[in-house]
């Protein structure tokens, strides 16, 4: 029997175990709002690579102070986050994972409350340290502020951030970065035309309204070299009429290909709110499908994938290359070593102290 999920992937010059994948997952959990990773980041991430994640895709972690969504995030744009977040990969190496990290700016979506820990909801004040947000165009997302649009110096600044970050995440020893460009953060705020109503040669077409993230991608891998994999989460869909479609997101994809970008990470929506969003198992795969169709770009599937032979069927039937195992992850780090017994994987990473509940 051959096992799908256990057959190593190769990225440039990174394998990886196997084909389940921790996605990036905001902890809230920096003490301080100085984006300075604690022992709760060392312990959740230690735990996942434990469990047996082929990779682990750190959370969004801002590149610049107003790009994280909440000032609980982690953040890359001072070395004394580097160095925090360094003994954190080395533990999960320690395990077998590879260490991606998510780079992120929050655009109209930052200065916001924390999912929890606060009591509130929606767009700090400046009482509560919030701070002006910026974005493609001054206009909010429904219950947010009013963001400023950014000028040319402000994208500048934006390639830049996502540059230092991507050099930090290198010296921390991470094996792969991805770049945020999706959930309604600021790159899907520039493809999004829900969101992006410029005049500029960023605005308009599609080729324009991806024009900031392909800048991106090129100076990030300026940065980084040959070496190392970049991802690019996407979302797959608005899932609105007039907001961006599958159809663009694979033109999309096929220029990240020809930009050099090793794999995409297909999640969806987040641009707006009420989206009619089919929330179900595996919701997201047809989207991951389609866009893998279209750009030739290996891809990642992400979404209510919460089953050993529903992960396996996904990459045993090429409907994706990789799964990325959330909120189960969340339930259970040990998903991928109860999934390696589902389907009969012999040589699961076991760690030597855990190994005699395995026999
Ligand atoms: C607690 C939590 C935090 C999340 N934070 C991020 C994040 O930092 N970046 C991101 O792209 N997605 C984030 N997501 C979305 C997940 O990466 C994933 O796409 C989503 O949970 C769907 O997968 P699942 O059904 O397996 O949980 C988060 C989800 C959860 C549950």
């Amino acid at each position: 029997m051959t096992h799908a999920l256990f057959t190593p992937i190769t990225l440039r010059d990174l394998e990886v175990r196997n084909r389940i994948w921790a996605p990036p997952m905001c902890q809230y959990s920096v003490h301080d709002r100085d984006g300075i990773a604690t022992s709760w980041h060392l312990m959740h991430y230690g735990s996942l690579a434990r469990g047996g994640a082929g990779a682990i895709i750190v959370e969004a972690t801002g590149v610049v102070p107003e790009g994280r969504i909440a000032p609980q995030d982690l953040g890359l744009w001072n070395d004394a986050q580097r160095d925090a977040l360094a003994p954190i990969v080395e533990l999960a190496h320690s395990q077998g994972a590879a260490m991606g990290i998510q780079l992120a700016h929050a655009g109209r979506k930052a200065s916001t409350h924390p999912e929890w820990g606060t009591g509130g909801s929606g767009s700090l004040t400046a009482d509560e340290g919030g701070w002006e947000t910026a974005g493609p165009s001054a206009l909010a997302f429904p219950g947010l502020d009013v963001p400023r649009a950014l000028d040319a110096a402000g994208l500048d600044e934006v390639v830049t951030a996502f540059t230092d970050s991507a050099r930090r995440a290198v010296e921390a020893g991470f094996d792969l970065v991805e770049i945020h460009g999706a959930h309604g953060y600021l790159l899907h705020e520039f493809l999004s035309p829900l969101s992006n109503q410029r005049e500029d040669e960023y605005g308009g077409s599609l080729e324009n309204r991806a024009r900031l993230l392909l800048r991106v991608v090129d100076a990030v891998r300026a940065e980084i070299g040959d070496a190392m994999p970049m991802l690019v989460r996407l979302s797959g869909t608005d899932w609105l009429e007039d907001g961006l479609t599958v159809q663009e997101v694979g033109q999309v994809g096929a220029w990240l290909r020809e930009h050099g970008v090793d794999m995409l990470d297909i999640s969806s929506g987040g641009n707006y709110t009420p989206a009619p969003i089919p929330v179900g198992p595996g919701y997201q795969v047809p989207l991951a499908t389609a866009v893998r169709t279209a750009s030739g770009v290996p891809t990642g599937a992400v979404g209510m994938i919460d089953e050993p032979f529903q992960a396996e069927q996904i990459v045993a039937t090429g409907l994706a290359d990789v799964v990325l195992v959330g909120r189960e992850l969340l339930r259970d780090p040990n998903f991928p070593l109860r999934a390696a017994r589902a389907v009969r994987y012999a040589e699961p990473h076991i760690p030597s102290q855990y190994a005699r509940a395995h026999r």
